[in-house]
């Protein structure tokens, strides 16, 4: 099932001679379960693309469908319960809340949605991602990769429609960047979670089903796990069908968003 979809995506920044097209016509299709990666240099559009698919932002032109809904047809409130619901968020700087527990910083987003905590869905969540001893910890008391790991139940507990992430691991050590990526690879496969990573690290991106690259805000190129050598040009629809052949058990997640920004 397709859950996700942009057709002619564009965000322009600016007016006149310093106008920014960050996103120039982004047509991309995300089906459910799917583990996908976005590649590309410095300022090619990633952010934005996830801020897009996201939410966080209303786009120039073009749409945005997340599970069956045209998210930039929402007004600001609507939007943001929207993504509180459907939309899960890990951010390069883990962005817990320094105050509360790893349990309460869990099982937020659905106390600020009012929905009851499914405690039998967390206490899964929490035992996949081995934080079992760490629930009563403030965040300040974690180390990285904890707070990391914190931030991926976080994006779990609502059940999602999609998982944003965007340089998930950019704070971490290499080996520490393992684990978190394999965690999150880990925990999409068993809740069957779609996901969305960028990361600049293609070695990284090759963990996941399908990398897709992007230039001047235009995807260049989009292989699937099954058919690396691949290339798509138009509407970047995914190439082959199913995961790719089960790639390493290395484990580490992936954020999204420009750092600082908390929005649940
Ligand atoms: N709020 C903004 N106002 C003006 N220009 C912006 C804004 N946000 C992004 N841009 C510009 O849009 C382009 C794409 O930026 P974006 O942050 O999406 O790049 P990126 O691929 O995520 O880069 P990086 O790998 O450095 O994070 C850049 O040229 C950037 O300067
Ligand atoms: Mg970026």
């Amino acid at each position: 099932m397709r859950i996700l979809e942009t057709r002619d995506l564009k965000k322009y920044y600016g007016n006149g001679d310093i106008q920014v097209k960050a996103l120039d016509g982004v047509n991309l299709s995300i089906e459910e379960g799917e583990f996908a990666a976005v590649v590309g240099t410095s300022g090619s559009g990633k952010s934005t693309l996830l801020h897009m698919l996201g939410g966080l932002d209303y786009a120039t032109g073009g749409t945005v469908t997340v599970a069956g809904k045209k998210i930039f047809e929402l007004n600001e409130n609507e939007l943001t319960i929207f993504r509180r619901r459907q939309i899960g968020f890990i951010f390069q700087s883990y962005n817990l809340v320094p105050i509360l527990s790893v349990y309460e910083n869990i099982v937020l987003p659905l106390e600020l949605d009012g929905r009851s905590v499914d405690e039998g869905f967390v206490k899964d969540i929490v035992h996949t991602l081995g934080l079992e001893n760490k629930l009563d910890n403030l965040p300040g008391q974690l180390s990285g990769g904890q707070q990391q790991r914190v931030a991926i139940a976080r994006a779990l507990v609502t059940k999602p429609a999609i998982i944003l992430a965007d340089e998930p691991t950019g704070n971490l050590d290499s080996r520490t960047t393992q684990e978190v990526l394999g965690l999150l690879k880990l925990t999409g496969e068993q809740f069957h979670q779609t996901i969305v990573m960028i990361t600049h690290n293609e070695a990284l991106a090759q963990l996941c089903d399908r990398v897709i690259h992007i230039e001047d805000g235009r995807i260049v190129e989009d292989h699937s796990g099954k058919d690396r050598t691949n290339r798509s040009d138009q509407p970047a629809e995914r190439n082959a069908s199913g995961k790719a052949a089960s790639m390493m058990n290395t484990k580490k997640p992936t954020s999204a968003g420009r750092d600082g920004e908390v929005r649940l």
